[in-house]
């Protein structure tokens, strides 16, 4: 038999993932302010935010296909509010998804259907299974990038206009470096 090498590597440590048919997308601060309770108009709109690795081969709508993926989330805060991703639903409520925490700290932000919100803390080794239900951010706490990795059905999809339409009810600051939730009354 013929013996390949991977396609694909993750470097865990370092929180990187390359070779072919990886894709990476950027947040940048002018595409990710409105995320946040009070923008900060002296933070630069080039400020990169968070980074997405995603992996997945052949065909995304073949049920049982799966996607890989690795978000490097920065330690900024915006007025004091915690750097965060945008946030969704699936699109298909049947698709769970796993996150794994491979380094920093933070809190995954979970919102079930009828917006009662939760969060597991996120840490090096963590592992989340997120319900197909439940809508999902990540939320850097700390002091350096935080990296998770993920792994979910191609057919998921990312419903965001949802989150838009009904936005997560708690949202998370650092103050005198305590951490401080506000949550909807
Ligand atoms: O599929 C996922 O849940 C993740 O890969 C997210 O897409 C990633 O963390 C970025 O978050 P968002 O898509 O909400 O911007
Ligand atoms: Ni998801």
């Amino acid at each position: 038999m013929e013996i390949f090498d991977p396609r694909v590597q993750h470097d865990f440590v370092n929180g990187i993932v390359e070779g072919k048919d990886v894709k990476i997308s950027k947040k940048y601060y002018r595409d990710a302010k409105h995320f946040y309770l009070n923008p900060d108009a002296s933070l630069a709109d080039d400020t990169l935010m968070y980074q997405v690795y995603s992996y997945s081969e052949g065909n995304s709508e073949q049920v049982g296909n799966l996607n890989w993926g690795l978000t490097v989330l920065k330690p900024v805060s915006v007025n004091q509010e915690c750097n965060m991703t945008r946030g969704h639903f699936h699109e298909n409520l049947d698709c769970a998804e796993f996150y794994f925490g491979l380094g920093g700290e933070g809190l995954l932000l979970m919102m079930k259907e009828d917006g009662t919100c939760f969060a597991e803390k996120v840490f090096l080794n963590s592992l989340h299974h997120i319900d197909g239900s439940v809508a999902h951010r990540l939320i850097n706490t700390g002091n350096e990038d935080l990296k998770v990795g993920a792994c979910w059905p191609t057919i998921a999809g990312h419903d965001y206009e949802r989150i838009e339409k009904h936005p997560f009810g708690a949202r998370v600051f650092k103050k005198d470096d305590e951490l401080v939730i506000e949550e909807d009354k």
